[in-house]
């Protein structure tokens, strides 16, 4: 490596200390459906270090689509928040930065990894990984509509015959991408498919810009592994999150235990940021709900909670059943929770019911999306 690559390196290297964040930082995913500002205010206390509003349609921003404004929602709390968008090409993602740059985000992330179908329709999401004269256009296009750090978010390629990952990067990184975001499958793979840790290896070795690692990150020793195997230079949280918040803490005190005191306070703590955002039914219990029956996992006997929650009418009547069940836990002497430690235990189970990707192709939080 050249003299001038290794001091460009150490300079793009700075780009998170620039922005106040660790040098190796811990990232909650965008996350539709999910990552709206009461479960990103929960990751955020609970040590994410940086965390995202969920992916929006960069037509439906340029139309001004009121409920993609009310996605954009940030908590007077939070210190620092980015934003990722997804466009059918080139000037409508930039537009949508253009707009962006001018809202209270700190960083804006570029979508390219997307698997929904509706969306990749449209040409928005992994659509773009099989152009990567598309990818440079875009992503050259965005830096210029901001002065905000700009990332791109990909996967390895279209499917095994079509890995563009290198291409893509390289496409990405000239184009003037602060970062990558490497989520290790295709966008044929589904969640079964191992992350392809070999080729999250290769793009960073390929690239001076910081590459952060995703897929498949459900505890310590998980993101142990994957920094071993490819020296990223931070990691993405996704599905690791949901149901286990405390996944941010853990990374830097490993050897704390979830007692059910913390569960139980974290629990409401997100239900009173809830209901304080969203009141107690409607679209605020619904999506509550989901957080609860992720919540309920790890502790034994919780069928009879699920059926609960399942069956509530409103988040107060949740909030009794949670209050209820950690105290019947406690009478039962069960005062830890079981770690969560999905793959190494080769028991993590996708529930079907869980499988927010299906319901982005019924159309949650595609606002915008299908109709282009
Ligand atoms: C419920 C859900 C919603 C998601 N929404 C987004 C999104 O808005 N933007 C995005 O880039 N990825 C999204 N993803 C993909 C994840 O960020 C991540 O790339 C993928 O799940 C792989 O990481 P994991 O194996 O750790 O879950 C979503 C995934 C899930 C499960």
């Amino acid at each position: 490596m050249s003299t001038k690559q290794i001091s460009q390196q150490s300079e793009n290297r700075n780009i998170f200390q620039k922005m106040g964040l660790p040098s190796q930082p811990v990232i909650l995913a965008p996350l539709a459906g999910v990552s709206d500002h009461p479960f990103r205010r929960v990751c955020t206390e609970l040590k994410a270090d940086l965390t995202y509003v969920e992916m929006i349609s960069a037509t439906a921003l340029n139309y001004e689509s009121k409920k993609t404004y009310e996605m954009l929602k940030r908590h007077e709390s939070e210190e620092i928040l980015g934003v990722q968008v997804t466009g059918r090409n080139a000037d409508d993602t930039a537009s949508a930065v253009a707009i962006l740059n001018k809202l209270p985000f700190e960083t804006i992330d570029i979508n390219m990894g997307c698997p929904v179908k509706k969306v990749v329709k449209t040409g928005c999401g992994s659509a773009i990984l099989k152009d990567p004269a598309r990818v440079y256009e875009t992503v050259k296009k965005c830096k210029e509509a901001t002065d905000k750090p700009l990332s791109v978010k990909i996967r390895l390629g279209w499917d095994r015959q079509m890995i563009t990952a290198k291409e893509v990067a390289d496409a990405a990184e000239k184009g003037g991408a602060d970062w990558l975001v490497v989520h290790g499958r295709t966008r044929a793979d589904d969640y079964s498919v191992p992350v392809d840790l070999e080729g999250i290896a290769a793009l960073k070795q390929q690239l001076n810009i910081p590459v952060i690692g995703n897929g498949n990150l459900f505890c310590e020793s998980d993101v142990k592994y994957m920094k071993s195997m490819t020296s990223v230079d931070g990691v993405m949280i996704s599905r690791g999150a949901l149901g286990n918040p405390w996944i941010f803490e853990s990374l830097k005190f490993p050897e704390q235990q979830l007692s059910l005191d913390d569960w139980l306070q974290t629990v409401m703590k997100h239900l009173d940021y809830q209901m304080a955002e969203y009141g107690a039914t409607g679209s605020g219990h619904v999506c509550m709900r989901k957080h609860l029956l992720w919540y309920a996992k790890g502790w034994p006997g919780v069928k009879s909670l699920k059926d609960k929650i399942n069956t509530s009418i409103d988040l107060n009547a949740a909030r009794q059943h949670i209050a209820m069940f950690a105290e019947e836990m406690l009478n039962k002497g069960h005062l830890v929770r079981t770690p969560l430690n999905f793959l190494q235990e080769g028991r993590f189970q996708w529930d079907p019911k869980w499988d927010m990707d299906r319901k982005l192709d019924r159309g949650v939080g595609t606002d915008g999306l299908e109709a282009h």
